[in-house]
């Protein structure tokens, strides 16, 4: 093999490795996680050092992507929600309905909260993920109520006129079973003192209970500020069980 053709090959694998795995940026170069590429059914990592290698002058990002929404030093839940969460307008509904519907502020939050997991980070298990990112801010009943709407959600209760959902039948199909796991917590949910208050996540839990209503994340500061107690140093940085998670979604692209 003649040099040229050497060349050629290395810095054509070296193209293909920055058009599969990593966006460049001006100054730094932005990574994609493992995770990330697993969406595309592949499982494969960076090699920072071959990237390096025709990337000379530039150090990896490890700070805030620059091509996403700017962060505060102190985020707020409210910064997250505006900057960094997919989609409001579900959220926002459920809890405008759970007000609606007449029910106390515990309730409304749980509403309001129950699927940041999936407007923000992942779909899979997105109420364990969703309740552990909120548990040392919110009180238990909260938590524990977003963590298991997602079992919930499976299974009917007459007694509040919740059905399967016919979007579970056209999403899933009709012959689609949760896993034992997720049998197995709705059991154990089922005779906890709290039982209701997930329930009542599900029986809120809609799409759009009115196409045309206003719904508005400024309708919900007060009750925020009365029920999610936000670390003064910024959620991220107040050294709690999930700092981590919330400073994942600020710096999702950080090389390490
Ligand atoms: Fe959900
Ligand atoms: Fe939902």
């Amino acid at each position: 093999m003649n040099e040229h053709v050497h060349a050629a090959t290395l810095s054509e694998r070296a193209d293909e490795i920055e058009e599969k795995m990593m966006h460049e940026l001006a100054e730094r170069i932005a990574t994609k996680s493992v995770l990330f590429g697993m969406a595309d059914g592949k499982i494969e990592m960076l090699n920072g050092f071959e990237f390096k290698k025709s990337n000379p002058d530039k150090y990896f990002l490890m700070g805030a992507d620059p091509r996403l929404p700017k962060m505060p030093a102190k985020p707020t839940l409210i910064d997250f929600f505006k900057n960094r969460f997919a989609s409001l307008n579900h959220l926002l509904q459920s809890a405008t309905l759970a007000l609606k519907n007449g029910h106390n502020e515990k309730i409304v939050l749980a509403c309001l909260l129950h699927d940041i997991g999936v407007a923000s980070f992942i779909r899979c298990d997105h109420g364990y993920w969703g309740a552990q990112m909120i548990e040392p801010y919110v009180d238990e009943e909260v938590s524990w109520a977003v963590r298991m709407h997602q079992a919930l959600r499976f299974f009917p209760d007459s007694s509040v006129g919740y059905e399967y959902p016919q979007m579970y039948i056209n999403n899933f199909g009709a012959d689609y079973k949760p896993e034992p796991y997720i049998v197995r917590d709705y059991e154990r949910a089922r005779n906890h003192k709290w039982y209701m208050s997930a329930r009542l996540i599900c029986v809120n839990d809609i799409y759009s209970f009115d196409p045309n209503a206003k719904v508005n994340l400024d309708d919900f500061v007060d009750l925020i500020g009365r029920n999610f107690k936000q670390p003064e140093e910024g959620l991220g940085f107040d050294n709690t069980p999930s700092s981590h998670m919330w400073r994942t979604l600020m710096w999702p692209t950080r090389y390490l």
